[in-house]
């Protein structure tokens, strides 16, 4: 047998066993973590080396790092689910390492290669299998990232940078779930700009949208919607998922990807899904002011975010600083609900997979 990619060099004191069923009898999003990391190091003579899988702990880091001044970093968000057979797989792999080897190419980060991305995340969920919930609409969330350790204060790409993957066990993102939620389309402020950042999942892209998502929190919204910085009349993206609209004759229709909006894997699965299914599918502009019309005529009949973290939840409300519309009746609309159920059910295995997407971890 060929010796594995991302040894295990450390094993981690696993969390108590009344530790881990606190955490697992209570998932919410994002805040706890597995017992262990996967983990490889880059400079420009060695390339990748150092794979390996250790003790999730703290990282030791010079506070001159680069990624700590100049925001050089990538991640990624993908999801292992627990099957009723007891096995574990994840979702279209392939598209993350290639997402993830995109966004390198933008922050002037080094590529990884597909089979050490993959081969990382099943160390991972090889070493801490006892982490992937079995509870209905749970699973184990796991973050790849790339960072630039360097400590060096020059403005230029890093010479050391470190590629490693946590593990959070989660429940849904949205505390209701499957509920429509709330959406504050932000005119004050944008996203990204022609030619910045936006394709490239990065956090930079997520702090500038924190200070919007807070204004839109306090004002009782769960997301913001971000228009195109351009001319500031186009849906792009909410804060960290993408957005569909459907029509009362059945078109789906997304923000085409312009360069200013993240690729979500998530996105791509649904309007295969669709196309599958016989449904117009546009990725096209997609105006405010026109889709404003066109909820309140009842043209458009649904709407929904989606992404890794969001799957796919309604919305049922879009305002912003002179509107205030509902959706319908706000409730889920019947596609997005099938669309919902059709995708959860090829991620769990209850449902044939007819484009390979499923990957056994
Ligand atoms: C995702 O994994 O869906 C993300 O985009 C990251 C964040 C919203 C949790």
């Amino acid at each position: 047998e060929l010796a594995p990619r991302f040894p295990l060099t450390a094993n981690a004191s696993p969390a108590a066993a009344d530790a881990h069923a606190q955490v697992m009898d209570h998932l919410t999003f994002g805040v706890a973590f597995t017992d262990h990391m996967a983990r490889a190091s880059w400079t420009p003579a060695e390339g990748w080396h150092a794979h390996r899988v250790g003790a999730f702990a703290p990282l030791t880091l010079s506070p001159a790092a680069a990624v700590l001044h100049y925001g050089q970093e990538i991640f990624e968000g993908l999801k292992a689910y627990r099957h009723d057979d007891g096995s574990v797989w994840t979702f279209r792999p392939g598209f993350n390492a290639a997402r993830l080897n995109a966004s390198a190419r933008r922050l002037a980060l080094p590529e990884l290669p597909e089979e050490d991305f993959v081969a990382s995340l099943a160390a991972l969920v090889g070493a801490d299998e006892r982490w992937v919930p079995e509870a209905a609409g749970s699973s184990l969330y796991l973050r790849p990232f790339m960072i630039a350790t360097e400590p060096f204060l020059g403005v230029r790409s890093a010479h050391a940078i470190e590629y490693l993957v946590i593990a959070s066990p989660v429940g849904p993102y949205f505390v209701h779930g499957f509920q429509p939620v709330a959406i504050w389309v932000a005119q004050d402020y944008h996203r990204v700009g022609r030619g910045g950042m936006g394709a490239a999942k990065t956090g930079g892209n997520y702090a500038a949208s924190l200070l919007p998502q807070q204004e839109a929190y306090a004002k009782g919204f769960e997301q913001v919607c971000f228009l195109d910085a351009a001319t500031g009349t186009h849906l792009e993206e909410l804060g960290g998922m993408n957005v569909f609209v459907i029509d009362a004759d059945g078109t789906v229709r997304t923000p085409s990807l312009t360069g200013t909006i993240l690729e979500g894997g998530t996105r791509a699965s649904i309007l295969q899904l669709l196309r599958d299914g016989g449904r117009t599918v546009r990725e096209e502009t997609i105006a405010l002011t026109e889709l404003l019309e066109q909820i309140r005529s009842g043209e458009v009949v649904e709407a929904f975010a989606c992404g890794t973290a969001a799957v796919i939840t309604p919305i049922g409300r879009l305002a912003g600083e002179d509107f205030d519309v509902t959706v319908a009746d706000g409730a889920p609309g019947q596609v997005t609900t099938e669309l919902y159920t059709t995708l959860t059910d090829i991620q769990y295995g209850r449902r044939e997979d007819p484009h390979d997407w499923m990957y056994r971890l």
